[in-house]
């Protein structure tokens, strides 16, 4: 098991997760942060941090959202490691909640 991190980090990448994971698997990307799933440890703390509500367990991914469990296993193997909170990025709080944000994902 593992938590994922889905579409409504986009564009808005608080980083307030990346505080409290205990042990750093958050990696970060132009516009998106992701999980390691080999790193995770299910501790749970970082979903209630996301102020984007983006942070699911792996088995309550909502629908439509699967392919994030992928894309953040694949991401987090190339994608730099995060273990501080940063300023969220300049737009961050107008892309909250918009739907259909996958395009805009920066690799
Ligand atoms: Fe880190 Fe815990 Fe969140 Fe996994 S569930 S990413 S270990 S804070
Ligand atoms: Fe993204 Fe939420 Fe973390 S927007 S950077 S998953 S706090």
């Amino acid at each position: 098991m593992t938590f994922v991190v889905t579409e409504n980090c986009i564009k808005c990448k608080y980083t307030d997760c990346v505080d409290v994971c205990p042990v750093d698997c958050f990696h970060e990307g132009p516009n998106f942060l992701v999980i390691d799933p080999d790193e995770c440890i299910d501790c749970t703390l970082c979903e209630p941090e996301c102020p984007a509500n983006a942070i699911y367990s792996e088995d309550e991914v909502p629908a439509g959202m699967e392919q994030f469990i992928q894309l953040n296993a694949e991401l987090s193997k190339t994608w730099p490691s995060i273990t501080e909170v940063k300023d969220a990025l300049p737009d961050a709080d107008e892309w909250k909640g918009k739907p259909d944000k996958l395009q805009h994902l920066q690799k």
